[in-house]
This record gives C-alpha cells, structure tokens and sequence, in this order.
C-alpha cells in the first residue's frame, strides 16, 4: 500500500490505538491479554516506552490511524537492556497489504537508533497467528524457540513461537 506514514505515537492516540488493539483481544489468540484495554492503560504504554528511550510509533493512511508498533522490555533484569520485545498491530482491515512490514523495518531502524542490539517476538503459536509467523520471517527474524501451553484463552492451551532478529553491527 502506498502514502503510509509514520509518526511517533501520543497519548491522543490512545483511543484510536485500544481500537485496533481491542479487536485481537477479543476475537483472537495473537494476544494472551483477556481484557480489553482503556485509552488510559494504552497512553500509559506509550508514556513508558517513550520515557525508556525506545520508539513507539504509529502508521497513518489517509489521515487515518491505521496501526501502531512498539519496543518495549524484554525482561527486567539489567544485562537485558540492550534486548527489547517488539510489538505490533494493524487495523483489521489494513492487513494483507504489506503495511506490517514497513512497519517493522521503520521500527527496527528506530530501535537501532535508540541502541537495541537484539529484537525478539513472542508469537503466539495459533493459526490466527500465522501472519505475524510469517511477516517475521519475511522481514530477517529467525525462529529460535517454542514454548508450549503457557497461556490459556477461549478455553485453549496456547504455545508461544519465539523468534529474534540481531541489528548489531559489532
Ligand atoms: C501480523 C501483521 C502485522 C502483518 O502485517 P501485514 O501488513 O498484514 O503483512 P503482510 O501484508 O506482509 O502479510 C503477511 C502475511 O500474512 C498473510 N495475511 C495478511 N493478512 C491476512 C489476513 N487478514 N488473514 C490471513 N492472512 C493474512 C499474508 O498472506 C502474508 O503472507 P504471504 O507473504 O505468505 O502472502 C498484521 O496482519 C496484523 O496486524 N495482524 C494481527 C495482529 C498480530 O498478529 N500482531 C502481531 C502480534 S505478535
């Protein structure tokens, strides 16, 4: 799709964001949230990502709000801090157009920027996420692990993919 453009994410966004967010959280397995978000949790996220120096971004088409992505920590423990978990969603119906994958590229690009060394993706092992499997793939992240059964959803024990993609350049 052409004329997409990206913009570091605001807390106006926010309603907007839990929109396209709030769609996979309750028709889905590609998120392990059972809850819906409030704009409030959502500008909380943006606040926290951007106070921890990553990038926090989100895709506009037609003046539309049409996704968003994020890297945000992978795990607490300080040697990590050079290791971020991206994060991304599009709007259900901007999907299949190759947007997800500027998306990520724009993101990774940023993220080096900023400092991140390794990306990783936790994936839910589910066929609703087989095109975020797939994207990752397409866009140089490696399929590293799997975990099984660590999450339960609409009755479901559900697995996680996991994959990783290194911008270091040392
Ligand atoms: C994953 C996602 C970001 C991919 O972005 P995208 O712009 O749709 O990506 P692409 O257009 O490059 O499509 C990626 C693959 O998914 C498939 N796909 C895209 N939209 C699809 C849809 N609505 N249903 C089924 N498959 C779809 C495409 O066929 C493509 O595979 P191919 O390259 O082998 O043909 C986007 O589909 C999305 O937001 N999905 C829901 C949320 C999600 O899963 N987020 C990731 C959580 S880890």
């Amino acid at each position: 799709m052409t004329g997409v453009s990206f913009r570091p994410a605001v807390d106006e966004d926010a309603p907007a964001l839990v929109d396209i967010y709030n769609h996979y959280v309750s028709t889905s397995n590609v998120t392990f949230d059972l809850d819906s978000w409030t704009p409030e949790d959502m500008a909380r996220k943006i606040d926290a990502v951007t106070a921890l120096g990553m990038p926090f971004i989100v895709a506009e088409h037609d003046g539309e709000l049409v996704g968003y992505a994020y890297l945000s920590t992978f795990r607490e423990k300080a040697a990590y801090d050079t290791t971020m978990e991206n994060t991304l969603y599009l709007r259900d119906d901007a999907r299949g157009d190759g947007i997800g994958g500027t998306m990520l590229e724009e993101l990774c690009r940023l993220g080096a920027i900023a400092g991140v060394r390794e990306v990783i993706a936790v994936i839910a092992n589910t066929p609703d996420a087989s095109p975020s499997i797939r994207l990752h793939d397409k866009s140089g992240f490696a399929r590293v692990g799997e975990m099984d059964g660590v999450g339960r959803k609409f009755g479901e024990w559900i697995g996680v993919v996991m994959m990783q993609k290194s911008l270091a350049r040392d």
